[in-house]
C-alpha cells in the first residue's frame, strides 16, 4: 500500500509486505520510544486525538508517539465536552477538525463511524477502535508483540499456535487480530468463548480461507495445552444492553498461575490487549501471574508507542528524516525500568 497520506481504518488495507515495512520502522523508533534520542521530525504539525469512547493505553500512546516524533497534540475525549452533543454530524466535525489537523486519530463506540468520519477529512484518519468492528493499530501492536516474543523462541509468526480466549463476539481486538494472521501461513487458532460469544461466522471462513486451522471450544484448560500464545480478552460490557447480561459471561475464562503451570507449555506466552478486567467476580489474568516472564502484556502495551510511531511517520512521509532532525537527549532517566 502507499502509505502516503492513508487512512489507516482496517486491517482489510494491509498485504504482508506492508506489515513488515511498518514493523522495520516500528523497530527503527525505539531509541526515540526510550527517550534516549530525540527527534523534532514533527516540529509544527498537531494530531487531532479524538476519543469518544473510553481509552487509557490508545489514546495516550498515540499522544505520546506524535510527541516523540516533535508534534503537538489537542484533543477530545467523550462526547460531551464536544458539539457532537448539540447536534453536530460527524461530516462536519471531521471537516472543522482536519483543518486544525495535520492527521487525525479517532476511536467511536459505533462500527463503521471511523470510515465515515474519514470520508469528510481533510487529513489522514487512523482508527483507534470504532465499535465492535475493528482495531487496527491494537492488531498491528499485538502481532509486533508476537513476533518479538517468538524471535525470543527462535521462532516465526508462521505456523503459529495461538489461543484466544474470552468475547470473541465483540472484542474488535480479535477480529482484527484474526485478519492480520490470514496474511500469515500455517496458523492454528483455537477460539475459546461462551457460545453466545463466539468469533463471528464471516471471519471464521476467513481464517479457514487462508488455509489455517481453526478450532471452537468452551474448553479452556484444553485449549491452552499446545500454543505458543495464549491472548485473553474481556467481556466488552459496554456492548451489552445491560450490565446483567454481561455478567452471565464474566469470570468465566480465568487464567493464574496454578492454571497456567498444570496445563501451558513452559514458554507459552501470554497477552490480552488491556484493561484486564481485575474485578473479583472476572479477575481474568490473575494478579500472581505477574512475575511470570512469559506475562507479555505490559511489554505488548510498551510496543504500541513503536508501532504508532511509525505510523504516523509513514502515513506523513518522514520515516527518512526522522534520523536527520534528530540528537542525543539532555538527560536520561536512569532509573527507569525498560
Ligand atoms: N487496548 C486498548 O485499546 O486499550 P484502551 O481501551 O485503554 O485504549
Amino acid at each position: 500500500m502507499n502509505f502516503t497520506g492513508a487512512h489507516i481504518l482496517s486491517i482489510a488495507q494491509f498485504e504482508r509486505a506492508d506489515i513488515e515495512r511498518v514493523f522495520a520502522v516500528a523497530d527503527s523508533m525505539q531509541p526515540y520510544a526510550l527517550r534516549r534520542r530525540v527527534t523534532r521530525v514533527l516540529e509544527g504539525a498537531i494530531l487531532g486525538n479524538m476519543f469518544f469512547e473510553a481509552s487509557t493505553r490508545t489514546r495516550i500512546s498515540f499522544g505520546c508517539a506524535f510527541n516523540l516524533l516533535g508534534g503537538e497534540v489537542r484533543e477530545t475525549t467523550g462526547f460531551a465536552s464536544s458539539a457532537i452533543s448539540k447536534g453536530e454530524s460527524l461530516h462536519d466535525t471531521a471537516r472543522v477538525l482536519s483543518g486544525y489537523s495535520d492527521v487525525i486519530c479517532m476511536r467511536h463506540p459505533v462500527s463503521g463511524s471511523v470510515k465515515e468520519f474519514a470520508h469528510a477529512s481533510r487529513v489522514p484518519v487512523i482508527n483507534g477502535g470504532d465499535g465492535e468492528n475493528e482495531h487496527p493499530t491494537q492488531a498491528l501492536l499485538d502481532l509486533y508483540t508476537i513476533r518479538k516474543e517468538m524471535a525470543s523462541h527462535g521462532r516465526d509468526i508462521d505456523g503459529l499456535r495461538i489461543a484466544m480466549i474470552g468475547d470473541l463476539k465483540y472484542g474488535r481486538t480479535v477480529h482484527s487480530l484474526c485478519k492480520l494472521l490470514c496474511l500469515f501461513d500455517n496458523v492454528q487458532l483455537t477460539l475459546v468463548s461462551p457460545g453466545e460469544l463466539a468469533m463471528p461466522e464471516a471471519i471464521v471462513e476467513q481464517l479457514r480461507q487462508a488455509g489455517h486451522s481453526v478450532t471452537i471450544t468452551e474448553d479452556l484448560p484444553q485449549s491452552i495445552g499446545h500454543v505458543d500464545i495464549a491472548y485473553s480478552t474481556r467481556i466488552q460490557e459496554e456492548r451489552f444492553a445491560t450490565k446483567d447480561e454481561a455478567d452471565l459471561y464474566r469470570g468465566r475464562f480465568r487464567l493464574n498461575q496454578a492454571i497456567y503451570t498444570q496445563y501451558c507449555e513452559p514458554n507459552t506466552v501470554i497477552m490480552h490487549p488491556l484493561p484486564r478486567d481485575s474485578r473479583a467476580d472476572a479477575n481474568e489474568l490473575d494478579n500472581d501471574l505477574d512475575e511470570n516472564p512469559n506475562l507479555a502484556i505490559f511489554r505488548q502495551a510498551d510496543n504500541g508507542v513503536l508501532v504508532r510511531m511509525a505510523l504516523f511517520a509513514l502515513v506523513l512521509d518522514v520515516v527518512e528524516q526522522v534520523d536527520k532532525y534528530a540528537r542525543d537527549v539532555n538527560w536520561y532517566n536512569s532509573r527507569r525500568k525498560v
